[in-house]
């Protein structure tokens, strides 16, 4: 009956559940749409079983994991290459087809979420992000966040062909690709966001944001919602504020009047990635108003 309970909090929610990707700093900064079914890697459809093993014959084989999936973009796909042609940094990879490796997940006993949740997450004896490569969806992110490894779903593939559970630790993903596109190696998380008072000013809410910065520790995240009269920003409550090019110009004259840092989304990601709190003016890309249209 516990596993019932759980199953129906779980179905609670993924029932508004989709899936967004946050694009590439050659990219404008802010939040698209991907879909899991145009990611995948290129394959042929009736060898899955080639590719990808086969079903586990071992029901219990992934019993006590809680699993998450996400999938690459083009863009994803883009920063895969490595500064210095060092090709250890990479775990081997192949076709990639979501719904087959949850397929092969769920025949050996795991636990798919539809969504990032922290408290399935922490519940599980292990829990797991599989994916083909780093990316930048919104799964990835929160599991860097919140410290679940990413594992290639080289390592499912395996498992099912070995009918036994190999260490996940040799299958780890990078965090990603950090601000002068080296690859950033996985690592347990700080908090990079400890103790910050963070405003966000945006025309919409943007929840992936306030997420990132709670589980990294802030400890404040309010929303001020830039067609909203005023430009008053009380005082002394704020250490950051979090904004776009759409920032009001009297919001932006206000914050700086009390010399409150402005700062990109893109600061966000990059100090989720490295599991530290980068400097505000360290890079172009965490200026607010950056724009990329002479680079990409
Ligand atoms: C994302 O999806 C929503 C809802 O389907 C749609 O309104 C919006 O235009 C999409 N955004 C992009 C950038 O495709
Ligand atoms: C199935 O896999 C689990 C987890 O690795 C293992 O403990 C168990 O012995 C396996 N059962 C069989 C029948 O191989
Ligand atoms: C990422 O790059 C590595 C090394 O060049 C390559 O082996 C791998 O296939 C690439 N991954 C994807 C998903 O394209
Ligand atoms: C900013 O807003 C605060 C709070 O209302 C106000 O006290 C201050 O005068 C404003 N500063 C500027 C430069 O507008």
């Amino acid at each position: 009956s516990q596993h019932l309970f759980i199953c129906l909090i779980l179905w609670h929610f993924s029932a508004s559940s989709s899936e967004t990707c946050v694009s590439s700093p050659a990219q404008r900064v802010g939040v698209c749409n991907t879909s899991g079914s145009g990611t995948d890697l290129p394959g042929q459809a009736g060898d899955v079983a080639d590719t990808h093993g086969p079903l586990p014959k071992n029901t219990t084989l992934f019993m006590g994991f809680a699993f998450m999936l996400t999938a690459s973009s083009e863009i994803d796909r883009l920063t895969n290459k490595s500064a210095s042609d060092d090709e250890d940094d990479y775990v081997e990879t192949g076709p990639y087809n979501k719904a087959y490796t949850e397929s092969q997940l769920q025949a050996g006993g795991g636990f798919v979420l539809a969504d990032f949740n922290e408290e399935q997450c922490k519940a599980a004896y292990q829990s797991l992000l599989i994916a083909d490569q780093h990316c930048r969806t919104r799964k990835y992110l929160l599991c860097l966040a919140s410290g679940v490894p990413s594992v290639s779903h080289i390592w499912v593939r395996d498992c099912c062909k070995e009918n036994k559970l190999l260490n996940y630790r040799n299958y780890l993903l990078p965090a990603g690709a950090g601000p002068d596109e080296a690859i950033v190696e996985w690592h347990p998380r700080c908090s990079p966001f400890k103790a910050l008072r963070v405003l966000l000013v945006f025309e919409k809410p943007v929840e992936l944001w306030a997420q990132l910065i709670t589980m990294g520790g802030g400890s404040s995240v309010r929303h001020f919602q830039t067609d909203k009269d005023g430009s008053d920003i009380p005082a002394g409550k704020y250490d950051l504020v979090v904004t776009d090019s759409a920032c009001p110009p009297l919001v932006e004259k206000n914050v700086t009047s009390q010399e409150v840092p402005l700062v990109s989304p893109e600061w966000i990601i990059q100090s989720v990635i490295r599991g530290e709190r980068m400097g505000f003016h360290s890079k172009p890309q965490y200026r607010h108003d950056y724009s990329s249209s002479s680079s990409s």
